[in-house]
């Protein structure tokens, strides 16, 4: 498994494999990998001639108050669960070498960043001011480095997936996206990076985030259709335990992520993020 750093390199190997009629899956990461992107790079690994994964903690995506710097780099053990699963080349960028001199979001300056208008705005970009343009903007420029047939994606983070779709559609990007299901723990809890992060106390509690959303499946399931009464349900379960902090709970069409009043047939998705004691956590599932 070759690593590599800088994007000229990349883009030359990449180039190499293009010319050769080879297919490239790419997986990128912020590392510090769990079976959820285990099950991305196999996805890749499966399907593709030549798999990439990249290893990039894009401080573009963070806040000012969010945790840029105590975000966990294993990088060694990463590149080692990598090569188990058979990857041709990490990338592995210094933030300057995709940023320029400096390479922080405080020395950005004059620089284009990419907008998704709308569906950015909502959700996790009316929480996380600047995170999805963050994310949409890495994502362009790791595309345009690494040029992949195809990028696989979790919907674990499904807010960051349709943005990421929506960019690919608008700027007419030679790719395919592959969406992947979520993967949970054994007693449900959606894989993070950030689950690491939790107390035994806080792991138990961050338990209520599955089992609400899966209390609003089963009320779904057996004829509500009030959104305003499934959040309803789903806010009680959470408040169940006093270290959970819902910071949104929604009901959204699952293509536009605009609030749904009612289940009216077209596919739907719960949305959840809360604060679990210091520990920000996302999840969502399917209502239909
Ligand atoms: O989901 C992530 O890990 C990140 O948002 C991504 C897609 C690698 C962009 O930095």
């Amino acid at each position: 498994m070759k690593i590599i750093n800088t994007p000229r390199e990349m883009r030359a190997l990449s180039q190499e494999w293009r010319c050769a009629g080879e297919s490239i899956g790419f997986v990128p990461t912020m590392g510090a990998l769990h079976e959820g992107h285990l099950s991305l790079a196999q996805a890749a690994r499966r399907e593709c001639n030549k798999f990439v994964a990249s290893i990039f903690v894009n401080p573009t995506q963070f806040g000012p108050d969010e945790d840029f710097a105590e975000y966990a780099r294993p990088f060694e053990r990463d590149c080692a669960l990598l090569e188990e699963v058979g990857c041709d080349a990490v990338f592995a960028p210094a933030p300057q070498d995709i940023y320029g001199a400096g390479g922080s979001t405080a020395s950005l300056g004059a620089r284009a960043f990419v907008e998704v208008g709308g569906l950015s705005e909502l959700w996790e970009g009316a929480t996380r001011p600047g995170h999805l343009r963050g994310v949409a903007t890495v994502v362009a420029i790791l595309f345009n480095v690494v040029r992949p047939t195809r990028a696989y994606f979790g919907e674990k983070d499904f807010q960051q997936l349709k943005v990421v779709e929506q960019m690919v559609h608008d700027l007419h990007f030679d790719l395919q996206i592959v969406p992947c299901e979520t993967v949970r723990d054994a007693d449900g809890l959606a894989m993070s990076s950030r689950n690491a992060r939790l107390s035994p106390a806080e792991r138990q509690a961050a338990l209520l985030l599955s089992r609400a959303l899966r209390a609003g499946v089963e009320m779904a399931h057996s004829g509500e259709c009030d959104t305003t009464k499934l959040g309803a349900a789903m806010q009680a379960v959470c408040s169940e335990h006093p270290a959970v902090e819902v910071q949104y709970i929604a009901v959204v069409d699952a293509q536009t992520l605009a609030t749904l009043p009612a289940l009216d047939g077209r596919p739907a998705r719960t949305l959840i993020a809360a604060r679990v004691g210091s520990v920000r956590l996302i999840d969502n599932v399917p209502l239909n």
